[in-house]
């Protein structure tokens, strides 16, 4: 079988968010079950190449409007697999501006930009397999930006590849004129403005999303806005994504002050203190230590953190907050940790090992999202023996697992607001101080299986179904 993945976004040449380890990780573990898989994104003015000794293997011209723009193809391999990777680049679309979505500031022209940036990547899509003479049976394709690949597709009569478009955002959604769209040939457009993703969803093969939770949560106007009556008309099936396992694991991560496993669950302590000492805290173990690693966006439940941190932070707890995002979020956290030095600290920096200390250090990993997709985070803090503190939607439903008195691998709430995650937050501390409860919980986490094995069977199963 022949797939190739088409995404704005993969680890690690150029990510935002999550998207972007799992057009990492998937590949991998399909061409290690016998699919020929290949990856195509752009080569953006961050991507490195470095040490990956890429090679040019085209060179090339895409007719996109009225013009012809030269490409060059690159080839490289994902770190650690065989798996090849096509980069393209082009000057005009892909070098500037350096930012994948461009500034979170954007502007109406700058946003246009980024629109034709994406479409000019589906655009170039069958030309390139052209190029590197490799004919897929499906195109896997990730979230709006190259939602249109599947309607150049169905507008194409005489080709029989298949396509599969996965919703890791749907709240992520870009509307363009159908003129600009008619141009480009994709056709049979009704209504003036074109919804991307909406495209998308009515002309792939099939339509799939990353947990069951939201799948079923997908059909409602608070999930996906104009798109709810566009998804109720069609089976959108979940399957969740799995993490890294090798990568993510405290008993060989070397990131770590100590490295740890379910055996030697007594020296996770030693990160907690070399997280407080270094990022200046007080060196306290006896504190709930709160991590978050995110995106601070609305989406993220920054406003029930902030309330949460005003509220809890003079009593036995401390927030360790890693990320970037809105200027507004940022300006409050920064606010916050000068009013609490020792008890605050917030990095307004994407770091991926500090990330993994926040992982292996902290007692709960914070997630108050309004809506989850399927979520990372929560999955690699159980790994490492730290319980989330999640949000019932979406993936959180779907992994995390309150606790009792007899088990449960972290503390979910229901309701979006301060109240109810502050409340889950003081019901952690609460068991934090049964120990011997506290260590079962971790147990469990630790022994949650998040790897990938089990949705490469699913995604395989899915990919025969369509192809058949
Ligand atoms: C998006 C979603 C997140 C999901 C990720 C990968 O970033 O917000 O929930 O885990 O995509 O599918």
């Amino acid at each position: 079988m022949k797939v190739l993945f088409v995404s704005s976004e993969v680890a690690p040449f150029a990510k935002v968010g999550g998207l972007a380890d799992v057009v990492s990780s998937l590949p991998k573990k399909l061409k290690r079950v016998g699919v020929d898989v290949r990856v195509l994104i752009p080569h953006y003015q961050q991507t490195k190449l470095g040490m990956l000794r890429a090679k040019i293997v085209g060179d090339t011209k895409i007719f996109f409007g009225n013009k012809f723009y030269k490409v060059k193809i690159f080839q490289a391999f994902l770190p650690g697999s065989r798996v090849p990777i096509y980069l393209l680049q082009q000057k005009k679309w892909f070098t500037n501006p350096p930012e994948i979505y461009g500034k979170p500031t954007i502007n109406k022209k700058a946003k246009e930009h980024i629109t034709k940036r994406f479409l000019f990547l589906s655009v170039s899509v069958l030309q390139i397999l052209k190029n590197v003479n490799f004919e897929p049976d499906l195109i896997h394709i990730h979230d709006w930006p190259v939602a249109p690949v599947a309607g150049l597709l169905k507008s194409q009569k005489k080709i029989k590849i298949k396509s599969l478009l996965t919703l890791h955002n749907a709240a992520q959604q870009t509307s363009v004129p159908k003129k600009l769209l008619k141009s480009l040939g994709i056709a049979n457009q009704t209504s003036a403005q074109i919804n991307l993703l909406k495209l998308g969803i009515q002309t792939a093969d099939a339509v799939n999303t990353v947990s069951p939770t939201y799948a079923k949560e997908l059909g409602k106007k608070q999930f996906s806005g104009e798109l709810a009556a566009t998804i109720r008309g069609k089976k959108i099936s979940g399957i969740l994504n799995g993490i890294d396992t090798t990568s993510f694991d405290p008993n060989t991560d070397p990131y770590l002050w100590t490295k740890y496993s379910a055996k030697t669950l007594a020296k996770k302590i030693k990160n907690k203190s070399g997280l407080q000492k270094n990022l200046n805290l007080l060196n306290n173990k006896s504190l709930l230590l709160v991590g978050m690693v995110t995106r601070l966006f609305h989406q993220k439940g920054i406003e029930l953190l902030v309330q949460a941190m005003e509220n809890l932070t003079p009593g036995p707890f401390q927030f360790v907050i890693l990320g970037t995002g809105s200027k507004k979020y940022h300006e409050i956290l920064s606010i916050l940790e000068k009013k609490f030095p020792k008890k605050i600290c917030f990095i307004p920096e994407f770091d991926r090992h500090l990330a993994r200390q926040i992982y292996a250090g902290s007692d709960v990993f914070a997630m108050p999202s309004l809506f989850e997709p399927c979520g990372l985070g929560q999955m690699i803090a159980h790994r490492y023996g730290t319980l989330p503190v999640a949000r019932d939607t979406g993936g959180l439903h779907d992994t995390v697992v309150n606790y009792n008195k007899k088990g449960g691998n972290g503390f979910i709430f229901k309701k979006f607001t301060g109240e109810a995650f502050i409340k889950s937050l003081e019901e952690a501390r609460v068991t934090f101080q049964n120990k011997k409860l506290w260590k079962k919980l971790q147990f469990q986490a630790m022994s949650e299986n998040h790897s990938w094995n089990r949705s490469t069977k699913e995604y395989l199963k899915l990919y025969k179904k369509i192809i058949k």
